[in-house]
């Protein structure tokens, strides 16, 4: 909290930032709540809230709460910072797979020399992008720039210079089927729940392999990891998960084709994150519509 109250103090001095756990606050004088993961029927017990703003891009954390005020709006975090970090994540993930990095990191705690040839390189290898929002967009256009042969997939149509746009249910198919390293970037919401299980798995071409930087519930894990032993799927590069912190006991841990991370494809510093909160809220007072606002109607 002194970190989040200085970050605050150097970019807005005029926000009084207290921790909600202060027993000096009185609850009728709170307008705005940052929050990740509340606890449930706690904001709505803040009569004279304006507007919550959500430490995550994703928003399900706070819709999770049966009891979450629908008449107050919930801005997104978003920023340069946080989609960089998100495209720079995503690199990482497509290279590492596609270059055998969890193979040379074993090998390194085993010391052993395990030189190996790498049958593709990105101009050979065809990304895929689930999810071109915010982050998606910018993602695939990183990939892209990579060299790697890059579509997404949304449901809207976009168009993004040098990526194929497949758009809605119905392309799906033809996407997944294009797709060597598929990236999920969708938001959490009951029509993305499992969209990565076995039926979508099977469509993707023998060897591929799925980067999913979204959401663990996009990912049926079980099916990911029977696909990983039959040696259709090649690799998957996971940082979200269900339940998060991942149980010490899950097979995923230590899955010879798998490299996790503890959900942090974007997590911008405090000072960022504070001072795109602060400039939301400005832009609240001033009777302008704030960044990435959720739509109830889409749920993301
Ligand atoms: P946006 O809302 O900007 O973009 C969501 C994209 O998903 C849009 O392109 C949307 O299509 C598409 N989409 C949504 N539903 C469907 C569907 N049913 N079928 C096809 N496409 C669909 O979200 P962001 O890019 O800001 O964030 C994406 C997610 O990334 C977040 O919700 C969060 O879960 C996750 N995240 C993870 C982080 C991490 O550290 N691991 C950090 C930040 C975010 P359309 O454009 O047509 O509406
Ligand atoms: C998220 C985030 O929404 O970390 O997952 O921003």
């Amino acid at each position: 909290m002194p970190e989040w109250q200085d970050c605050f103090r150097q970019v807005a001095p005029e926000l009084d930032v207290r921790c909600w756990d202060d027993p000096a606050i009185d609850a009728g004088q709170v307008r705005y709540a940052l929050v990740w993961e509340p606890d449930h029927g706690r904001l709505a017990r803040l009569p004279n809230l304006r507007l919550i703003l959500s430490s995550g891009a994703g928003v399900d954390h706070i819709t999770a709460d049966p009891a979450w005020p629908r008449h107050v709006g919930i801005v997104r975090m978003g920023g340069a910072d946080t989609v960089q970090r998100m495209g720079e994540y995503v690199c990482l993930g497509a290279l590492s797979l596609l270059r055998g990095m969890k193979r040379i990191v074993d090998a390194q705690a085993a010391r052993r020399w395990d030189t190996f040839e790498t049958p593709c390189s990105a101009g050979d290898t065809r990304a895929g992008v689930m999810g071109l929002g915010n982050l998606g967009a910018r993602a695939a256009a990183m990939l892209r720039d990579l060299g790697f042969v890059t579509a997404g997939w949304s449901r809207g149509r976009k168009s993004i210079p040098g990526v194929e746009c497949f758009a809605g249910d119905g392309a799906l198919d033809a996407f997944l089927a294009r797709t060597d390293i598929l990236v999920c970037l969708l938001p959490g919401t009951p029509d993305t729940r499992g969209i990565i299980g076995a039926a979508s798995i099977a469509k993707l071409p023998p060897g591929a392999a799925v980067v999913n930087a979204a959401r663990g519930g996009h990912v049926v894990l079980p099916d990911l990891l029977a696909a990983l032993d039959a040696g259709h799927l090649s690799g998957a590069f996971l940082d979200v998960f269900e339940p998060e912190p991942l149980p010490p006991g899950h097979p995923v841990w230590t899955h010879s084709k798998v490299i996790v991370t503890p959900h942090v494809a974007s997590l911008p510093s405090r000072r960022e994150r504070a001072r795109y909160v602060a400039e939301a809220i400005a832009m609240f007072e001033r009777g302008e519509a704030p960044p990435n606002l959720y739509d109830p109607a889409r749920g993301y």
